[in-house]
């Protein structure tokens, strides 16, 4: 499997991955494809990284800057999504360890809102006070990369749709 950046080519694939893998998400909105439609045609993915396998795209991992409090350096992670037939095969957790070990050369630390049983293997956990709107507070977790303690609202990008927004 060879983890690399998206390019043009991949864009029509990662859409069907994404919402394929997220009819497997009891929470899933229906539109996370068109939201990272909307971080890349604003120009605000971090890190877009696909899973590649014999020539096909089966998994894909997206970043983009979030602010937390007043500190604006921040990736967060998402939407995470694997081809629902290559679940259970390293394949989240390769995309996971690559986002995370490229974000560490400029960003503070990363953020997401998913499942703790989830991410609490690679490092992440909620802190308190950190939370994003309504979203019962285990869900929302970090992974700092230095001794700060992340508090405070997390602002996503405005392609989120979400209230409060960067
Ligand atoms: C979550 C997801 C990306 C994981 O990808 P994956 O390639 O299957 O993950 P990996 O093979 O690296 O890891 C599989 C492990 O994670 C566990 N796991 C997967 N989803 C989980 C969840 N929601 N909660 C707890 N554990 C989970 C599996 O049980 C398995 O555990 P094991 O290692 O003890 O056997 C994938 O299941 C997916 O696309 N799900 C639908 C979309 C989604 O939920 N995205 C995340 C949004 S926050």
């Amino acid at each position: 499997m060879l983890i690399r950046n998206e390019t043009a080519n991949d864009i029509a694939e990662i859409r069907t991955v994404v919402t394929e893998a997220m009819t497997m998400l009891a929470q899933s909105t229906g539109t996370e494809a068109q939201i990272i439609d909307r971080l890349r045609g604003d120009k605000a993915l971090a890190l877009s990284l696909v899973a590649e396998e014999d020539g096909r795209v089966v998994g894909y991992l997206a970043v983009s800057q979030a602010q937390i409090g007043e500190q604006d350096s921040w990736g967060l992670i998402g939407p995470l999504a694997v081809l629902p037939s290559r679940h259970g095969q390293g394949i989240g957790s390769t995309l996971m360890a690559e986002a995370i070990r490229r974000l560490r050369t400029t960003f503070q630390g990363a953020v997401l809102v998913g499942d703790p049983r989830y991410y609490g293997r690679f490092g992440f956990r909620a802190y308190p006070g950190l939370g994003v709107g309504v979203i019962p507070p285990e869900f929302v977790q970090a992974l700092p990369f230095d001794a700060t303690e992340p508090r405070g609202e997390v602002i996503h990008h405005p392609a989120f749709g979400l209230k409060q927004q960067r």
